[in-house]
């Protein structure tokens, strides 16, 4: 489904950048993917739809749509000089953690920006995306960024940046405590006599199914857990070890700390 005739542009072609042009072009939303990125050894996908470019040059002017998926670190420099390349009724799509909408406004002096706070799992298009926009974004154009961002997953629209500084620790940092769990749940089956390979297929196919039976019974995850407990047993025994050594607060500690971090970049951007 070709959405508009038009181009859009990409700033930064590294893990995140590569994942969303990756659902672009799966769901054929654009004809013509500018790209541009400093490190040229990332120009290998053969595909016609796509044009590499080396630095911001006059070519991101057919664009509506300009998404930054640069480090926040590199922001700085790149604000210097998108902001003479920009016109008045282009968009700005940030992915940047913890950098504010007035802070890209300020930066680059432009007004319309939309700031998403995505998730690795984009590559895979299973994604999950946070975002907000600027009040001058008209309700045509969020319907193109909401088909952008569900073309690698799904996405929710908030009204509060401070909801997405919540959201970058729960579903952006999300998977980095997802796989320490899983870490985790593989080295007990190996320290408990499994080979590597057998505990690895046992832990992901329990995290998939698991999580794919709570999506499609739409149950709580406490009524589930409940139903695989039986007084006496197994379940039970283990979580009672998880209660007793504070496994809520743990995990309250890891979101909190992220999100405290969230804050803290997003105060010194
Ligand atoms: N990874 C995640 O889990 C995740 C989740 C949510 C949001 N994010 C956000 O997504 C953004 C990108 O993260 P990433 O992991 O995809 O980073 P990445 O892999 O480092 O990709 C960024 C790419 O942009 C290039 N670049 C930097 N400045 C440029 C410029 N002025 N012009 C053209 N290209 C430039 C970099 O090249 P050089 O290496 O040569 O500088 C690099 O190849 C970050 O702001 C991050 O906060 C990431």
């Amino acid at each position: 489904m070709i959405l508009n005739n038009e181009e859009i542009t990409f700033v930064g072609f590294g893990n995140m950048g590569s994942a969303i042009v990756g659902g672009i072009l799966k769901e054929n939303i654009f004809t013509k993917i500018n790209i541009i990125e400093s490190d040229t050894s990332k120009f290998k996908l053969e595909e016609k739809r796509l044009n590499f470019i080396e630095k911001i040059n006059s070519e991101i002017n057919s664009s509506k749509f300009i998404f930054l998926c640069v480090k926040p670190q590199s922001f700085d420099d790149l604000s210097k000089i998108i902001k003479s390349f920009l016109s008045e009724d282009q968009i700005l799509i940030s992915i940047m953690a913890g950098i504010k909408i007035s802070n890209i406004q300020n930066h680059t002096e432009h007004e319309k920006v939309v700031r998403v706070m995505p998730n690795t799992p984009a590559q895979v298009s299973r994604g999950i995306s946070v975002w907000k926009s600027s009040d001058n974004i008209s309700k045509n154009d969020k319907i193109t960024v909401e088909k952008i961002l569900n073309s690698f997953g799904k996405c929710i629209e908030v009204e509060s940046e401070n909801i997405i500084d919540i959201s970058t620790a729960l579903s952006g940092s999300g998977p980095g405590f997802i796989y320490k769990f899983l870490e985790s749940m593989i080295s007990a089956g190996e320290k408990s006599g499994l080979d590597k390979e057998m505990s690895r297929i046992l832990a992901i196919e329990t995290l998939i199914g698991s999580s794919e039976l709570l999506r499609i019974t739409n149950e709580s995850p406490n009524k589930l857990r409940e139903a695989v407990t039986s007084p006496g047993g197994t379940t039970e025994a283990g979580l009672n070890f998880m209660s007793n050594n504070d496994f809520e607060e743990i995990i309250f500690g890891t979101i909190k700390a992220a999100i405290d971090k969230s804050i803290e970049l997003s105060k010194e951007s």
